[in-house]
């Protein structure tokens, strides 16, 4: 059996889960929930990245230990994630004692292969980023772009990685296979970073006077291993390097490596060095996403525009928030979430083209064929097309092209609605055409089956309802591509549950989105 191993970045605990942490989790969990449906043995890993400066200061500002702080948003990232169907295998913590283990060995054994020297640094650090900066970094008031906050500048002893010594073996990675790196601006941007003279030898480590809340350098008390070779190492940790020889020789190297645009550099320069000074292979994909606004606007605490996924959920359902983030927006560039086109779209795609087919086909079942599945044949030329959105739906979904992807399984959909509405099966029906009827309906139902199951990664619990109502037993999490189910017509007879609406439509006058 052929295996894949996704990640997610793992989330500062410093503040509670946004709707663009949210949008990142969802995406790993349609890849994951995506290649188990081809057959594959999925290794899905997420986590939370506790350590650093920035969850030190809000830990003490909240009047707690880092640690008890770190347990309760660590908690909090759980329960989002779980309200969201995501179905990662593992949940990371960098304050496991197993981790702290791994990354003292990955500091061990690159000091020992010669990638490491103690040296002075002295320069400008953003907490915000968690890195370092230049001069020409900061934008003309002296701040973090990203962070509008001046950053702070500090001398004192560190540990260095050599990065020089790798330069030209990661130029020769991001340039030979093109494809490890995505989308190709991306690429092209990480390969700028390398020719800069200037991008060199990083330090990895922080004096304890001014980081406390982070993993000891093996045999220098003093000093304190920088946070992102603390968190980069989780995704060798969470597969069991150095504690599950067996599950890591299984999954590493990791099949795709998933974050947000902003943290490319660490994903295609740092951490593909760190990995060739551990003798260990690369990740066959690094894919850097676009980034989510809300209306329109980048969130800020400020703004007061920070999305809570978790009263998205409870509001709108899961399904309705995965559905709409990945059909409306294409995963390479940003996109928005407005509550507007959210509702516009969830309502129009879920509630009327889906939800109404289901109910109307199963209506007229009940009324027509005794509320069973009906004998007949399944009209070819839309089989043909479902077989045709099968493959396309595939190609994308390896692509990460999402929305394209789902555009290919809505297609059955509108197919069964264009073909109820051209054959009129109510009218066959009363006419006497029972055989006609059925082989209608069948099609419908056949066309429906197909759709949910292509849907299945992106709207779990809506497909597994659809299945339901037309007669499977699940829990269809086990099901792949080359199940029964999805290779052979919906069996006549088989028995079908009309529950009512599969999904309730949103009265946008009713809801409103809540932010945290
Ligand atoms: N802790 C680091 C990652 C370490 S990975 C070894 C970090 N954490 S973060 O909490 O700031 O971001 C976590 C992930 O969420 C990153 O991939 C980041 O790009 C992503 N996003 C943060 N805000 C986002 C949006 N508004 N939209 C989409 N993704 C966003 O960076």
């Amino acid at each position: 059996m052929e295996k894949f191993y996704v990640t997610t970045a793992i989330d500062y605990v410093n503040a509670a889960p946004h709707i663009g942490h949210a949008y990142e989790k969802i995406a790993a969990d349609i890849v994951a929930r995506y290649q188990r449906l081809r057959g594959k043995e999925v290794f899905f890993l997420t986590g939370v990245d506790e350590h650093g400066s920035k969850v030190e200061k809000t830990a003490q500002a909240a009047g707690k230990t880092p640690q008890v702080f770190c347990d309760e948003m660590s908690e909090k990232f759980q329960i989002a994630w779980s309200s969201l169907l995501i179905s990662n295998d593992y949940f990371i913590r960098t304050t496991e004692e197993r981790h702290k283990k791994v990354v003292q060995e990955v500091f061990r054994r690159m000091t020992e292969k010669g990638d490491v020297y103690k040296g002075k640094y002295s320069g400008l650090y953003c907490e915000g980023c968690e890195d370092h900066l230049r001069e020409r970094d900061l934008d003309e008031s002296g701040n973090c772009p990203n962070h509008k906050r001046p950053p702070r500048i500090f001398e004192e002893e560190n540990y260095f990685f050599r990065l020089s010594g790798y330069k030209e073996a990661l130029r020769k990675w991001l340039t030979e296979d093109s494809g490890v790196v995505r989308p190709e601006g991306r690429r092209k941007e990480v390969l700028n970073q390398l020719d800069d003279e200037e991008f060199g030898d990083f330090s990895i480590s922080r004096d304890r006077n001014s980081l406390k809340w982070g993993i000891p350098v093996p045999g220098d008390p003093q000093q304190v291993i920088y946070v992102w070779i603390d968190a980069l190492t989780n995704y060798i940790t969470g597969a069991g390097f150095l504690t599950d020889e067996t599950l890591f020789k299984r999954f590493w190297p990791a099949d795709l490596h998933l974050l947000g645009k902003d943290i490319t550099k660490f994903h295609a320069i740092y951490w593909p060095a760190i990995l060739m000074s551990l003798d260990l292979p690369l990740p066959r994909l690094v894919f850097g996403h676009g980034f989510i606004t809300v209306e329109g606007q980048k969130m800020s605490k400020t703004l007061g525009n920070v999305m809570d996924p978790l009263y998205l959920v409870e509001q709108y359902g899961a399904d309705a928030i995965r559905y709409f983030l990945f059909a409306s927006n294409s995963f390479d560039q940003d996109g928005d979430f407005s509550r507007h086109e959210f509702i516009s779209l969830v309502n129009s795609h879920l509630a009327n083209s889906l939800g109404n087919l289901l109910n109307r086909t199963l209506s007229l079942i009940e009324r027509n064929a005794g509320g069973k599945v009906p004998g007949g044949m399944v009209n070819q030329a839309s089989l043909s097309l479902a077989r045709q959105a099968e493959v396309d739906y595939c190609r994308l979904m390896d692509e990460l092209e999402f929305a394209k992807a789902i555009e290919s399984a809505f297609a059955l959909v509108n197919e069964a609605n264009r073909y109820l509405n051209e054959q009129k099966p109510w009218t066959q029906f009363k006419e006497g055409k029972l055989e006609e009827g059925g082989s209608v309906l069948l099609t419908a139902l056949e066309l429906l089956k197909q759709a949910a199951v292509l849907l299945l990664p992106v709207t779990p619990g809506l497909s597994a309802r659809i299945l339901e109502q037309l007669g499977f037993t699940g829990p269809f999490d086990g099901l792949t591509f080359k199940d029964v189910l999805f290779q052979e017509t919906i069996p006549s007879g088989q028995p079908i549950v009309n529950r009512g609406p599969v999904f309730q439509r949103i009265d946008e006058t009713e809801s409103a989105a809540t932010t945290v």
